[in-house]
């Protein structure tokens, strides 16, 4: 079979040779965004003058067919054809004859599959910014159901002091946001066209560049046609924030499977996102919570790849740079399905109030508000800890919490404390005092609250 580039070659490769050089498995994702490049090319090449008005007529006509075909799933491709610009290509030629030969003029499969690639990241990060919203909208109001649901805070996962589960919630809210906003400022550098750049140094038919911009719906075009045909790096830029995002998902999930446990058993997650056990019949896994936290590993995966594909390539394009896709393909779809499953889960789950009410009221942390309450009173804070500590430790002797602690026997470490050291050591008390700025004081979470409002 002959090749679209094989007028110098006087042997054909072998087939094993042209299947690992082969994109098309994987790069037939980019066929909207190949055609969608190729008419604004032909239309360009027109206005130009380039081409006259019936060729590009009939080249338009022959895209408008594939587009058609491709909507419908209609198109084969063939790994002879090695990628999806020359299976499109040679489509074209077959359907409106050697014509179809003249969309190339003045492009290079450089500057297209750049083209194609930043095309695809535009619509695929928009998607991902929505998700992101649609999820904090659900963790928002999940938390405001849980304002003065208390909880137990964690630090190293032993009891820290308690908080407002809505606090805990709203953390991942604003890790959110800030995923959003990285998404959205990297648009800045998808939003750049590269067509126009050709094999690397540019073209020397009279194109206009701007024009394709425009008719493509891209606000710049690259100021240097070599580094627009190297560039890769707005991929390793979504392939980072990607990453980072499942940092925060990972994070999340793993908060979801503890608090799932037995030990726990915090929240309920929804049987729709759960599984059960081929042998265990009691069991409930939180299995998506698991797969989302495993994910992780192969979007961190996706963005070494990319960073070592691209290290010691000299410029301008080299063949390395077709192994910037798969990673990117599968970490566009990770993360999407990771971001719709998770925003389900949260929004099924149960909350198990009573179950942190009593976490909270069978616990030490509410001893902070026993030291700040010495604190209070005069003693300075070093000393105060200490004789908290005292306190908490005659308490484990005995197997009772600090508030079953008598005042006599409180006393006994300082006459500091009094009657109304009961009130302080409420954990609904210990919440509703931490009213610092960003705390997890109720009218503070509250306020928190409408802050993230005017986020969405
Ligand atoms: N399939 C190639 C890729 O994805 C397209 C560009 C090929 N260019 C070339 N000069 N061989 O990178």
């Amino acid at each position: 079979m002959t090749k679209l580039w094989g007028g110098r070659f006087q042997k054909s490769a072998e087939n094993w040779v042209d299947e690992f050089g082969a994109s098309i498995g994987f790069d037939q994702q980019l066929v909207m965004e190949d055609i969608e490049g190729s008419i604004a090319h032909v239309t360009m090449l027109g206005a130009q003058g380039i081409l006259d008005s019936k060729d590009v007529e009939q080249i338009l006509g022959g895209l408008a067919e594939l587009k058609h075909s491709a909507e419908a799933g209609e198109l084969e491709f063939s790994v002879a054809n090695e990628d999806i610009h020359l299976n499109l290509e040679k489509m074209l030629t077959d359907k409106i004859g050697p014509v179809g030969g003249k969309l190339h003029t003045g492009r290079s499969r450089n500057d297209q599959v750049a083209t194609d690639m930043h095309l695809f990241l535009k619509k695929r990060v928009a998607e991902v910014v929505d998700l992101i919203e649609t999820f904090q909208k659900t963790i928002l109001k999940k938390a405001e159901q849980h304002v003065e649901t208390i909880a137990p805070g964690y630090t190293h996962l032993q009891r820290a002091q308690p908080i407002s589960f809505a606090h805990h919630l709203m953390a991942y809210f604003w890790m959110l946001e800030r995923d959003k906003e990285r998404f959205n400022e990297s648009m800045k550098r998808i939003d750049i066209l590269p067509l126009g750049a050709g094999a690397m140094a540019g073209t020397t038919f009279p194109i206009d560049r701007e024009k394709s911009a425009e008719l493509l719906g891209f606000s710049a075009v690259y100021a240097n046609s070599m580094d627009a045909v190297s560039d890769r790096d707005f991929i390793v830029e979504f392939l980072s924030n990607a990453s980072l995002l499942m940092t925060h998902l990972s994070r999340f999930a793993e908060e979801i499977i503890i608090w799932s446990t037995d030990e726990f058993k915090f929240i309920e997650l929804d049987d729709a996102f759960s599984t059960g056990s081929s042998i265990m019949p009691q069991k409930k896994n939180p299995d998506m919570a698991e797969l989302i936290r495993g994910k992780t590993g192969r979007v961190y995966g996706n963005l070494m790849g990319l960073l070592t594909v691209l290290k010691g390539t000299p410029l301008t394009y080299n063949k390395d740079m077709q192994e910037d896709k798969e990673g990117m393909f599968d970490s566009v779809h990770t993360i999407l399905g990771a971001l719709k499953i998770f925003e389900g889960m949260v929004r099924t789950m149960t909350v198990k109030t009573e179950k942190l009410h009593q976490a909270v009221h069978s616990d030490f942390s509410n001893a902070t508000e026993l030291a700040d309450y010495l604190a209070t009173k005069g003693m300075p804070f070093r000393e105060a800890h200490e004789v908290t500590g005292k306190l908490v430790f005659t308490c484990i002797q005995r197997g009772i919490f600090l508030l079953d602690l008598p005042l006599e026997d409180m006393q006994s470490e300082s006459k500091l404390i009094e009657q109304d050291v009961y009130d302080v050591l409420s954990p609904e008390a210990a919440v509703r005092r931490r009213n610092s700025l960003g705390g997890t004081g109720f009218d503070q979470v509250r306020l928190q609250l409408e802050k993230a409002k005017a986020c969405l």
